[in-house]
């Protein structure tokens, strides 16, 4: 039984208090799962809360609670761009403020009568949210802005799993003639891995060398590929590849000059300590673009393998001292993540 199914917490004083993890942005649903009229429930570090739009569009996310008597203003309803809530009708204002109490119509609310508001932004095609202060801006998804990437969204997929273990998994090259065998590798002929690097760059993401490997089925357009995979750890729930793809024979073999490049933005929306919903955005430059659904179909095959491999994983919370687990040299990229997070002194969701 998770902690989260014994105890929700309601307020900042309560749940997950690593200031680190709260200061992080965190993708909580694609923006066209939040359309405007209707008040939006999401968990993430488990607590509850409340999305809606007001007239303008924009999103607002406030804890799911009524500081009046602790009431869930997911219950309540959407008026004049006003949140009402259920109990006793108190209703606020866009800003958070309270700004009618029907019993007592004629007063002007109290001051600390006021919604709990975080701040929101909303970016490729995600509603992100900050339970803290932003420690800086929403993740950089360098070709979201460049026309030649056709963007795909994939997911949710629910990970009955631990978010770091989701994102450590992401970088990791040596699982795929295992996991995805037959499309990212194959287990009767592994890639042997040549070693890479991990830096950290000044504005604090880990980023890896190139790592090369054969995928007999290295995308949507269903060719086999040479594929050199650059990793990026962005933000303690956020990943990225890049992976430069050079059309192969069926034995792994160059047979072209010219690459492509297909990237994702792997999003993390960490429930609780053990349990997760990944959703990716992913780009890619290969012309003529394959159909969206064929790269969501890719995505919906590999993300499921992953999640089946992460949910079997013990201890569910990812150990962060090294010497619980065993580090190869082809681990690099997960074990600099691992004492990334360590060096940033997180201690929810690891042990
Ligand atoms: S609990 Fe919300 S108005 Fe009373
Ligand atoms: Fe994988």
């Amino acid at each position: 039984m998770t902690i989260a199914m014994n105890h929700r917490p309601v307020t900042a004083d309560d749940g997950c208090q690593d200031q680190v993890l709260l200061d992080q942005w965190y993708a909580i649903d694609f923006a066209t799962e939040f359309p405007a009229g209707e008040i939006h429930k999401v968990t993430l570090l488990e607590r509850d809360l409340i999305v809606w739009r007001d007239s303008d569009g924009q999103a607002h996310v406030w804890e799911d609670l009524c500081v009046h008597r602790g009431a869930r203003l997911s219950k309540g309803w959407l008026e004049n761009d006003t949140v009402i809530c259920p109990y006793h009708g108190w209703r606020y204002d866009s800003a958070g403020s309270c700004v009618l109490m029907p019993a007592a119509p004629d007063e002007k609310p109290m001051r600390k009568a006021r919604a709990f508001p975080y701040p929101v932004a909303e970016r490729y095609g995600f509603v992100w949210v900050c339970l803290g202060e932003p420690a800086g801006p929403v993740p950089d998804f360098p070709e979201w802005d460049d026309t030649a990437f056709m963007k795909v969204h994939s997911g949710p997929y629910h990970y009955d799993g631990n978010g770091f273990r989701a994102v450590e998994n992401f970088v990791d090259a040596s699982h795929f003639p295992f996991v995805h065998a037959g499309y990212n590798g194959l287990p009767d002929a592994p890639d042997k891995l040549e070693p890479y690097t991990v830096t950290e760059l000044p504005d604090g993401s880990l980023r890896s060398s190139e790592v090369r490997v054969f995928q007999p089925i290295g995308d949507a357009r269903g060719r086999p590929v040479v594929a050199f995979y650059t990793y990026t750890v962005f933000a303690p729930f956020v990943g990225y590849f890049s992976k430069r793809t050079v059309d192969a024979d069926a034995s792994g073999a160059a047979i072209s000059e010219t690459s492509n490049t297909f990237t994702t933005l792997f999003a993390v929306q960490p429930l609780d300590a053990t349990h997760c919903v990944v959703r990716v955005c992913s780009a890619l430059d290969t012309l003529p673009h394959p159909e969206p659904e064929a790269v969501r179909e890719r995505a919906d095959i590999i993300y499921h393998q992953d999640r089946d491999i992460v949910e079997t994983q013990r201890p569910e919370r990812i150990p962060v001292q090294l010497r619980y687990e065993l580090h190869h040299r082809t681990d690099l990229m997960g074990q600099r993540y691992r004492s990334w997070l360590r060096g940033k002194g997180i201690t929810y969701g690891v042990i």
